[in-house]
C-alpha cells in the first residue's frame, strides 16, 4: 500500500484505554505507525503497534531514551500519573508534542484544590460549599464539616491517588470525628485538603478534545464505579459504561449538557489565562446532575478508562487528524465525527477483583467479536502460543455498539456471558431497569 503520509506516534500506556486508542489511531487513513511503550505486554497493544516496549512509564530517562532513538512526529500520554509528574514537559525538551497537557496545566486533575480554586476564581458553573486547609488544626476541619457542611461532607486528598483519595462521609467515613482524621492526614501527606459539601444528583462524564480555547465534544457517557450489580460493594476504577445514540444520557436534560459543555470551554479557556499555556489533549469533565442544574465533581487530564472503549470505537473521522489538530492549534468541530450510535461496555475482572488478586494466572478464553462489538484488553498477559491469563485487576472491555442502549447491552451481556474463565462482570449496566431507576431518581430529585 502506497502511504501519502508517514506518521510516526509514540503512545504512553497501561490497560485497556490505550488499547482503545492504539485501535482508532490505526484507523486513521494515514496508516500511523504506533510505538508504544506500556507497564506489561497488553495483548491489544502489541498487535497494534511496530514495536511495544515494557517498561516503567514513570521512569523519564528510559521514555525519553526511546522517544530520542525513534524520533515520533507526537506523542499521545494515556494514563494520568505520567502526565501529572510532567511527561509531556519532558517530551517537549526534546521538541515531540504531546497529545497530553504540560504538568501546571495538569493540576487540573492532579490538585483538587487548584481545581475547585479555579472555579472559583473564574467563577464556573455553581460551585459546591468547599473549603481548602493547609493547617492541621483540627478544630477548624471539625467546625467547617459540623458547621458549614452539616455532616454532609466529602474529603479530597490533594494529589493523585488512584481513583482512591476521595473519601465520602455515610459511604467511607461514618461521622465528624472520622472526616476530621483524614482531613489531617491528607494535610500531613500532601500538605493541603479540600473538604466540600457532599451533592445528591446523578454523575455523568463529558469528554472533549481541547486545543488551547478550542474545545470540541465527545458523547456523554455514565460510569459505575461500584464493584457489584446494584451499585454495592467497593469502588473501582469503573464497571462499565454507557452512551446513548443522541450522544446525550436518558437523564439528562438539553440545558444539562449544555452546561456541562459550556463548563470545558469555560475551564480550557481560564487554564490559558492561569498558567499563560495552552492546554492541548484530553479535557474529561466528570459532573453530577443534581435538583437545581449540574455540577463538577472533578476534571482529569486524560480520556477515562472505560470511557474511552465507548467513544473511541463510534469516532469515524481521522483521530491522526484530531490529534494533529490539538497540537497544531487547528482543531475544529469539522474534524470530529462520531457515529449516531449508543454503546454499553462491560468490564470483565478476575472474581474476586478488587478485593484480593486470588484468579492471577488463572487462564482466560473470549468468544470471537462480531462486527458490533469491541474487545480492548486490560490486564492481561499472553503466553506464546496465545493462552491469555489474568492479572490482578479489570480484564478487558467488552463493547456492544447499536442503535439504542438497550441493544447494545443485550450485545455487551451475550459476549461477556461467553468468556471462560473465573472472571464476573455486573450484568446490570446498561439495562432498561437500571436506566429507567436513573431517570426516575432524577425525575425525583427535580420534582418534574
Ligand atoms: P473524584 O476522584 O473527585 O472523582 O471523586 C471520586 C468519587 O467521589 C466521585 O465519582 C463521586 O462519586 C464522589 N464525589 C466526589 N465529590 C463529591 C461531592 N462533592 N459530592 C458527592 N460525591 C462526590
Ligand atoms: N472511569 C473513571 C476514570 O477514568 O477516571
Amino acid at each position: 500500500m502506497l502511504h501519502t503520509l508517514d506518521v510516526r506516534i509514540l503512545l504512553i500506556a497501561s490497560t485497556a484505554r490505550e488499547h482503545a486508542i492504539a485501535d482508532a489511531l490505526a484507523r486513521s487513513p494515514q496508516h500511523p505507525e504506533i510505538i508504544s511503550i506500556c507497564g506489561s505486554e497488553n495483548p491489544g497493544l502489541k498487535r497494534l503497534s511496530s514495536t511495544l516496549h515494557t517498561g516503567s512509564i514513570l521512569d523519564f530517562d528510559f521514555v525519553l531514551s526511546i522517544a530520542k532513538k525513534i524520533k515520533p512526529d507526537f506523542a499521545v500520554i494515556g494514563p494520568d500519573d505520567p502526565i501529572g509528574a510532567g511527561l509531556a514537559d519532558a517530551l517537549q525538551e526534546e521538541e515531540i508534542p504531546s497529545v497530553a497537557p504540560l504538568k501546571s496545566l495538569a493540576r487540573i486533575e492532579s490538585s483538587k484544590a487548584f481545581t475547585r480554586n479555579l472555579l472559583k476564581k473564574y467563577k464556573i458553573g455553581t460551585s459546591p460549599k468547599f473549603k481548602v486547609f493547609t493547617k492541621p488544626e483540627p478544630k477548624e476541619l471539625h467546625t467547617f464539616i459540623d458547621q458549614e457542611l452539616h455532616g454532609n461532607y466529602v474529603v479530597k486528598y490533594d494529589a493523585l491517588k488512584g481513583g482512591k483519595g476521595v473519601k465520602v462521609s455515610g459511604e467511607h467515613l461514618q461521622s465528624i470525628d472520622e472526616g476530621t482524621a483524614y482531613g489531617l492526614e491528607c494535610i500531613r501527606e500532601c500538605g493541603q485538603v479540600v473538604v466540600e459539601e457532599k451533592l445528591i444528583g446523578i454523575e455523568f462524564s463529558l469528554l472533549s478534545f481541547v486545543s488551547s480555547t478550542q474545545v470540541v465534544d465527545m458523547p456523554a457517557v455514565q460510569d459505575h464505579k461500584r464493584a457489584y450489580d446494584g451499585d454495592t460493594g467497593p469502588n473501582t476504577g469503573g464497571m462499565g459504561t454507557y452512551t446513548d445514540a443522541d450522544h446525550s444520557l436518558p437523564f439528562l436534560s438539553k440545558r444539562d449538557l449544555d452546561d456541562a459543555k459550556e463548563i470545558n470551554r469555560a475551564v480550557a479557556a481560564a487554564l490559558l489565562k492561569e498558567c499563560g499555556e495552552p492546554y492541548r489533549g484530553f479535557l474529561y469533565g466528570g459532573f453530577m446532575a443534581v435538583r437545581d442544574g449540574i455540577r463538577v465533581i472533578e476534571f482529569n487530564a486524560r480520556l477515562g478508562d472505560p470511557e474511552a472503549l465507548n467513544i473511541l470505537p463510534l469516532l469515524s473521522s481521522d483521530f491522526v487528524t484530531i490529534c494533529r489538530a490539538i497540537i497544531d492549534g487547528s482543531l475544529d468541530e469539522s474534524l470530529v465525527t462520531f457515529e449516531s450510535k449508543a454503546t454499553v461496555c462491560k468490564y470483565l475482572t478476575p472474581e474476586s477483583y478488587p478485593v484480593s488478586k486470588d484468579q492471577r494466572g488463572k487462564e482466560v478464553t473470549f468468544p470471537k467479536m462480531p462486527e458490533n462489538a469491541r474487545l480492548f484488553y486490560g490486564d492481561i498477559r499472553e503466553d506464546v502460543d496465545g493462552t491469555l491469563h489474568l492479572g490482578g485487576s479489570r480484564t478487558a472491555g467488552i463493547v456492544g455498539i447499536a442503535s439504542s442502549i438497550a441493544e447494545a447491552e443485550s450485545i455487551a451481556q451475550k459476549l461477556c456471558e461467553q468468556v471462560q474463565g473465573p472472571v464476573r462482570f455486573r450484568s446490570d449496566i446498561g439495562t432498561e431497569a437500571l436506566i429507567a431507576k436513573r431517570v426516575e431518581v432524577m425525575r425525583k430529585l427535580r420534582g418534574a
